[in-house]
């Protein structure tokens, strides 16, 4: 459309007969507040809608300093674990009137610097995000130069901002114990990248397992080094040649165990006859394999939902809330990609969710 013909405030006041105060109170909703006739409010709302008025957001931006617009990263929009965080947290987000600038980080910390100086130069009202989970720095200035934050998933303990989190480290111990309470000795895990807060959490909870029932760790039965579905498949099967070959697999993601699918296969092997798997994560086909897997599954939407309020929290109240965390349990969703190789504690199969 030509710049010149858009239909703008002074252009509707003009054809109203009133001024350009009363046409900017009457569609930012504040007729009762400046007591503005109906009839006056009708015959704006009516020539509004004849010149196909737009409201520039980003000068009511600048002016008010508010855009009602929030930042969303996520590392990888493909993964269905991000995608269901970024679904609800765009649905809560729209039920408050504010709207999502929408960034793919693809894994990359460089990428992900580069999504949120954007958004900080876009000037969003707060950002929420899912961090690639290695660097922390750039999180920190913003933080420290005050834009409203929320971290999900692969936080940072040292950064001062909310969060919310699932409880890996015992979702991990409890994938891992029934494994152990199924006979299985030789536990090899599928790793995601190494140091971040939800891998470090869930190799800590592997290795306790081990140290609760007295089982040697063999390191060496830890592979791999990144979320994803290639590491998955490759460290499978590398580990899949080792003799012995380990009994069952930990896959510390979806990708990762879709990956480990893809090797199993291709070895021939079987689920659970010849490898038993957990993975992490559960999505909506995880009950429809072949073999349906036992998964730990993360509380997606509730960590959107939270979010967003911890966020809005922030951004209604003009106040940092410094590392206000939240912390969700994880369940343990058992299938049939388990073999018992020895009876389960008879304690154990009460306190296990069984899928419905
Ligand atoms: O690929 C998704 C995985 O990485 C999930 O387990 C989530 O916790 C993220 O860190």
């Amino acid at each position: 459309m030509d710049k010149s013909k858009r239909a703008t405030l002074k252009s509707i006041a003009d054809r109203v007969g009133v001024s350009v105060t009363t046409v900017s109170r009457v569609l930012n909703n504040q007729s009762t507040r400046y007591r503005i006739s109906k009839k006056t409010e009708e015959a704006i709302r009516q020539v509004a809608e004849e010149l196909h008025y737009i409201p520039n957001q980003l000068a009511r931006g600048l002016r008010l300093k508010q855009t009602h617009t929030i930042g969303l990263v996520i590392p990888d929009v493909s993964n269905p674990f991000f995608a269901s965080i970024a679904h609800c947290v765009e649905i809560e987000a729209r039920k408050a009137g504010y709207s999502i600038m929408f960034c793919d980080s693809q894994e990359d910390t460089q990428v992900e610097i580069d999504s949120l100086r954007l958004l900080q130069n876009r000037k969003v009202d707060g950002i929420i995000i899912c961090p690639v989970g290695k660097d922390a720095k750039y999180l920190e200035r913003l933080h420290n130069n005050g834009m409203p934050l929320v971290v999900v998933d692969r936080y940072f303990p040292e950064l001062k901002c909310p969060y919310v989190v699932s409880d890996n480290y015992n979702g991990a111990v409890e994938a891992i114990n029934y494994l152990i309470e199924n006979g299985h000795q030789t536990i090899a895990c599928i790793q995601g990248i190494p140091h971040t807060s939800v891998n470090n959490d869930r190799i800590r909870g592997y290795k306790h397992a081990h140290e609760i029932h007295n089982i040697p760790l063999d390191e060496s039965l830890i592979a791999g080094d990144d979320f994803g579905e290639t590491n998955g498949y490759v460290a499978a099967k590398l580990l899949l040649h080792r003799i012995p070959r380990p009994s069952a697999i930990f896959a510390v993601s979806n990708l990762i165990s879709l990956g480990a699918l893809r090797a199993i296969s291709e070895e021939g092997l079987n689920i659970p006859e010849d490898i038993s798997i957990i993975s992490f994560d559960d999505q909506p086909y995880s009950k429809y394999l072949s073999t349906p897997m036992t998964t730990v599954t993360q509380q997606k939407t509730e960590m959107g939902h939270i979010a967003f309020k911890l966020l809005l929290e922030q951004i209604e109240s003009n106040t940092h809330f410094d590392n206000k965390g939240v912390i969700l349990p994880t369940k343990l969703i058992i299938r049939n990609s388990v073999k018992k190789l020895a009876q389960v504690s008879i304690e154990k199969q009460v306190s296990i969710e069984k899928e419905e």
